[in-house]
């Protein structure tokens, strides 16, 4: 969606804190132990408490609050019995809706002590978010973010699941303009004043090459590589985009 109004941007502005207080209970809860079945309790919980709803139930009829997606998953996980063993690489993707307005946040966490390249994975999809924050403004095109998101990615030496973009968001999940995470000067869509879009890196440690899992659900990497997210849903403007899903 394009903001309107102030009352639009409000909206918006108190689903992208909801979405940010589920994510970090969310996150403070995940230790090796714990299911992803109980994770996302503590995610829902937090969403029936400011009177939101997850929404991939609603929309897409996603089996889960939250997608948890660990080590070679990479988005899309389904919580349930798999319990969480120290080192694992923790993906939690949030998208939740208040009054018709949606918001979507994701992160990586680190359960207990990780390897030295599950860390290095984690850092790198969030330093290539923020990479990408000065490209999303507006009067630039699309192929701009994904064209830094791509740069930083392998500059750490991993590589972007291209498979997996992020999107506009605001009256429901998935909206026009797709936003690839890689350089493709066909992208060439303009960002305008107000647009709402997510920024959202999903990289891996191999080839990026994701598959679907038997669930239907899970797209995991293809070689079995671990995979990193981080996302943020920001509004364009002529500066600096605002980050919706921040603190
Ligand atoms: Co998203």
């Amino acid at each position: 969606m394009s903001i309107k109004s102030q009352a639009q941007f409000e909206k918006l502005r108190a689903i992208g804190k909801i979405v940010r207080q589920a994510l970090d209970q969310t996150a403070a809860a995940t230790r090796p132990g714990i299911t992803t079945g109980e994770l996302d309790h503590v995610g829902a919980r937090v969403l029936a408490e400011n009177g939101a709803e997850s929404a991939p139930p609603k929309v897409y009829g996603f089996p889960g609050a939250l997608c948890i997606s660990v080590n070679d998953e990479a988005i899309h996980g389904i919580p349930g019995d798999r319990v969480i063993q120290t080192g694992d690489l923790v993906k939690l993707d949030l998208v939740a809706e208040k009054d018709g307005f949606y918001a979507d946040a994701a992160v990586t966490i680190r359960a207990g002590q990780a390897s030295v390249q599950a860390d290095a994975l984690a850092r790198c999809a969030e330093t290539a978010f923020y990479q990408a924050l000065p490209a999303a403004r507006a009067g630039n095109r699309v192929y701009a973010i994904g064209r830094a998101v791509e740069r930083e990615t392998e500059r750490c030496g991993f590589q972007v699941m291209r498979e997996l973009c992020g999107h506009g968001v605001g009256r429901t999940i998935h909206e026009p303009p797709s936003i690839p995470n890689y350089h493709d000067p066909q992208f060439r869509t303009r960002l305008t004043e107000g647009l709402v879009i997510t920024i959202e890196p999903i990289i891996a440690a191999g080839s990026g090459q994701g598959v679907l899992q038997q669930d239907r659900w899970t797209i995991r990497t293809a070689d079995g590589s671990l995979s990193a997210h981080y996302e943020h849903t920001v509004v364009i403007t002529k500066g600096t985009p605002i980050l919706l899903t921040a603190a």
